[in-house]
């Protein structure tokens, strides 16, 4: 007999496939959000779990299924499950790295560029039809040649948006827990600096950390304060590492000069006062959302399930 899984939601139709050659599923919802009661009666008699970054994996689920072995997130970031709580079950936790580091650095650009050159802001006033014609002073941006990068957590996809710098001519500087070793820091052209000399020095300030207990609100009122007003923040990463009140605060009164957020502190819901600003660029966290890429997600994180449950050393252990 094949294990029964729950799969919080639908999965692109070629990891469906996979899945089925394997276990026994059952998908919990096709609404974007499934109700923290309706996942603990479905996962009541399920070995494996297989949720997107969207379901919040707690105590009070885990301990509702006496049969879980393995959560396999499909995310590489895993704030979403209590990673604690579980390795002190014995329940296995797996993520998906490394299939969406070139896609999320692309995206990153993508923001960097959109907020610079004030794409959002010029094509909405063109569809509204006031363009009358070519004028010099027209949706004027900031430089991003020759200028400083800095990169809050230096690890793949911090270093992947450091490479594709490159093709700007930027000075980058990161900061991270770990250092990178002499010949990184060559290959990525990046010097590391202590945070608050980062966001006084750096033009555009790119957030890769993941969100932890140490991360959360690193991007705090008084550290924003440090950034120049010429400066650009992006996040792709996790909303609650920026204190977002304080950001609007600090975009209204042009105490930095823009933003471009793909993340936000309590997702789906955006802060009131980012969506009336014009020098913020806002996206719904589709840093990973190639068809490419979330199929990989999807497909790497069946795999991992598939091997926890046969006994295997998944590939991408957690806990
Ligand atoms: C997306 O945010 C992920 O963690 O994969």
């Amino acid at each position: 007999m094949k294990p029964k899984v729950l799969i919080t939601h639908n999965l692109l139709p070629e990891a469906l496939s996979f899945l089925e050659e394997h276990v026994d599923f059952e998908i919990g919802t096709s609404e974007t959000y499934l109700p923290k009661t309706e996942l603990i009666a479905k996962l009541r008699d399920k070995e494996g779990l297989l949720p997107l970054l969207t379901a919040p994996i707690d105590k009070e689920i885990m301990d509702s299924a006496p049969n879980l072995k393995i959560i396999a997130n499909c995310a590489v970031g895993y704030d979403n499950i209590d990673i604690d709580y579980a390795r002190e079950k014995g329940i296995i936790v797996t993520n998906t790295p490394g299939v969406l580091t070139e896609t999320t650095a692309d995206l990153t650009w993508a923001l960097i560029l959109a907020v610079a050159r004030r794409i959002p802001e010029a094509e909405q006033f063109l569809r509204a039809r006031h363009y009358k014609g070519w004028e010099l002073d027209l949706f004027l941006g900031k430089e991003i040649t020759g200028k400083c990068l800095g990169i809050i957590g230096m690890g793949r996809i911090g270093k992947a948006v450091a490479l594709r710098a490159r093709g700007f001519d930027m000075n980058v500087v990161y900061t991270d827990t770990k250092k990178l070793s002499q010949e990184d820091q060559e290959k990525y052209r990046a010097a590391c600096v202590p945070l608050d000399e980062l966001l006084a020095t750096a033009d555009i300030v790119t957030i890769h950390t993941t969100l932890n207990p140490q991360t959360y609100h690193l991007l705090s009122r008084e550290k924003l304060g440090l950034m120049n007003k010429d400066a650009i923040l992006i996040n792709v990463a996790r909303g609650p590492i920026v204190d977002e009140k304080a950001l609007v605060e600090a975009l209204k009164t042009k105490q930095i000069w823009a933003a471009g957020l793909d993340v936000y502190e309590r997702e789906p819901e955006i802060e009131e006062g980012l969506l009336s600003l014009d020098n913020v660029v806002l996206l719904p966290h589709i840093g990973s959302a190639s068809y490419e890429t979330r199929l990989k997600m999807a497909t790497k994180a069946a795999k991992n399930l598939i091997q926890g449950l046969s006994g295997q050393r998944p590939d991408n252990l957690v806990v």
